[in-house]
């Protein structure tokens, strides 16, 4: 799977997306350490807080797989200005929960399929919370 192929894959899923209130259609596609790839988009609801991103849709589809580990994310949505889309601040520690610091984070425009970024989760969620935090505490509760 090129990078070329996962951006492909999540402009396609874009066309899915359910965004009737922004207008904002965002795709991802997850590639798992073991090849396959599981797209999300956003979708919105009537009350608005309760929208979930395609970054996040992506992560679930992959866990309800049972798969929880990830090389590279691909996110495809026409920023304002073509100026690239980057995950939002929520969709990031949701990645880090389950990636590793060095996941990919590939950004694209869709109109046209185009590479607009290339980050590593690392560098866009330096010292993240994480589970590492709670296992001591964890096990002292559970003694
Ligand atoms: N959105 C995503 O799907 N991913 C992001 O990382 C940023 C924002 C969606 C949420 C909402 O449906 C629309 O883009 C506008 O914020």
């Amino acid at each position: 799977m090129t990078d070329t192929e996962l951006i492909r894959a999540a402009a396609d899923a874009a066309r899915h997306a359910y965004c009737p209130y922004s207008a904002f259609p965002v795709g991802a596609a997850l590639l798992t350490r073991d090849g396959r790839v599981f797209t999300g988009v956003n979708v919105e609801n009537a009350s608005y807080g309760l929208t979930i991103c395609a970054e996040r849709n992506a992560v679930a589809a992959a866990v309800a797989a049972g798969v929880v580990e990830f090389t590279t994310i691909a996110i495809a949505a026409d920023g304002a200005g073509a100026q690239a889309v980057p995950p939002c601040g929520a969709c990031r520690q949701v990645l880090a929960e389950f990636a590793a610091p060095d996941l990919r984070i590939i950004t694209a425009s869709i109109h046209p399929v185009e590479t607009t970024g290339a980050y590593l989760l690392k560098d866009l969620l330096p010292f993240a919370f994480s589970s590492t935090t709670l296992a001591s505490k964890t096990k002292e509760t559970l003694g």
